[in-house]
């Protein structure tokens, strides 16, 4: 098909994130024009299913016109205000406030970035800012996880565990050490018990804590549900387990909520779900359901104060965007938060939690798919070229993203990441009815991609 007129003036101009820039030269955009609670429409009025909520984000769907609204009267009120240097205004102490108010820890104070990468560089910024303070300058590197997704700023692409983020980029920082990916279906043992599974994944975080020196490390960074790497759950008793190697060394626990935080597992945050407490977490994408960027670092009252003596000692606390608490971003997320809680959207979530992972659970018996799991509106599939053995297909035949490119054709959108593994996370406020068009759509795409891969001889 040639390029239409706007799809040739995209790529004359625009540099295209997480893309094969030739092949996009012959290939062009899918431009989308506008959408609609769970549904997206692309310039030729076709509609698709966004199951993916833009980039796990999206919560609240498209056409929350509230929080237009509120947007437009605080741009018409108060458009910009920074808050450097002892300034302030409403929105961002509104926000902060409420943030603490549902933190599942005990919150000290809150600081305001513009996305998850900058509040993850934020965070290792304190973790070193802190270590310095407490007069161990020494605690410096920070554990992260194979396959872990933290962004792509220098310091967050250098916490991704994952080779894209690294490759002709020099990185990772050498500050930063793997340890394993907990992924039960790909890592067990014969025979393996989940318990067993993650006694051992928190055995070889405390060897590898030995190596390098238990003295040497500042924090660790998790996600509670692993996203962008591969939609991979934590499995039985995983989080108890190194959160117990972890206070042992004294090593803090950074928790990376910008996919779990509101509501995605059916729990305001995915370190309640899985019952662990960190010392601080970043927030992101669900925090103003994606209508304007922002993110948030919410601290312990301990890392709170450490930071503000370290400030009051240097004479000043040397970090802050432009845009941190940018009054519209925070206006339009605390509207975000107060409709969470006014609608009872993780109740929501709960309640159609189980038909969603029942419709995922169910393509586990399809020939193509090795595992389907999830929790709550997240989840995903691996596809596999032999479903006993768990064989994979040959990377360079990328079929994932082929059943990926099928389901564009049936007006779905999933996302095809690493091991043929294809994620769903569609707006919190997806219905019965919805899912059911979902997984419609789905079972169209797995069909057209057994027959292709049949034909390839991949089966
Ligand atoms: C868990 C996690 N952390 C951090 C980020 C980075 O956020 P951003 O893309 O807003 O920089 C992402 C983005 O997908 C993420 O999933």
């Amino acid at each position: 098909m040639p390029l239409s007129n706007s799809q040739m003036r995209d790529v004359q101009s625009v540099l295209h994130p997480y893309t094969n820039l030739m092949k996009y030269r012959e290939a062009g955009p899918l431009i989308f024009d506008r959408g609609e609670r769970c549904r997206v429409y692309d310039e030729n009025g076709k509609d698709y299913i966004e199951a993916m909520a833009g980039l796990w984000c999206t919560a609240l769907g498209w056409g929350e016109t509230v929080l237009a609204d509120v947007a437009a009267e605080q741009m018409k009120k108060l458009a910009f205000s920074h808050i450097f240097g002892g300034r302030s205004h409403e929105p961002s102490i509104a926000l902060a406030e409420k943030l603490k108010e549902i933190s599942p820890f005990p919150a000290g104070k809150v600081f305001f970035a513009n996305s998850g990468s900058e509040a993850n560089d934020t965070q290792v910024k304190l973790a070193w800012y802190a270590a310095n303070a407490r007069g161990t300058p020494q605690r410096k590197k920070i554990l992260s996880r194979m396959k872990a997704y933290h962004g792509v700023t220098l310091v967050a692409a250098s916490l991704t565990g994952l080779p894209n983020n690294h490759k002709s980029f020099d990185l990772p920082f050498d500050f930063v050490k793997f340890a394993d990916c907990p992924h039960y279906y790909r890592g067990a043992e014969d025979g393996e018990s989940e318990r067993d599974f993650s006694a051992r994944m928190a055995a070889n975080l405390d060897a590898l804590i030995q190596r390098e020196g238990p003295d040497t490390f500042a924090a660790m960074i998790a996600e509670p549900v692993m996203g962008a790497g591969g939609v991979i759950l934590p499995p039985e008793g995983y989080f108890d387990a190194i959160t117990k190697v972890l206070s042992k060394y004294r090593i803090d626990l950074i928790d990376d909520e910008v996919i779990t935080g509101f509501g995605r597992t059916g729990e305001w945050f995915g370190c309640t779900r899985y019952g662990f407490e960190p010392d601080s977490m970043t927030l992101a994408k669900q925090l103003s359901s994606a209508y304007l960027p922002i993110s948030a670092v919410v601290l312990s009252p301990e890392l709170t104060d450490i930071v503000e003596q370290e400030s009051g000692r240097i004479g000043i606390f040397g970090h802050g965007f432009t845009y941190t608490g940018h009054p519209v971003a925070a206006a339009v997320a605390l509207k975000t938060i107060e409709i969470y809680q006014e609608r009872d959207v993780m109740g929501h979530v709960r309640h159609v939690a189980p038909y969603f992972q029942k419709k995922l659970s169910r393509l586990r018996d399809h020939p193509l798919v090795g595992e389907a799991n999830g929790v709550g509106l997240i989840g995903a599939v691996e596809l596999v070229a032999d479903k006993k053995t768990k064989q994979s297909f040959d990377p360079a035949r990328q079929v994932g993203a082929a059943v990926n490119a099928f389901a564009l054709e049936e007006g779905l959108i999933t996302r095809p990441m690493l091991s043929d593994r294809l994620a769903f996370c569609p707006p919190l406020i997806i219905d019965e009815a919805e899912i059911d068009e979902l997984f419609v759509r789905f079972d169209r795409a797995l069909a057209k991609g057994l027959d292709w891969a049949t034909r390839e001889k991949l089966i």
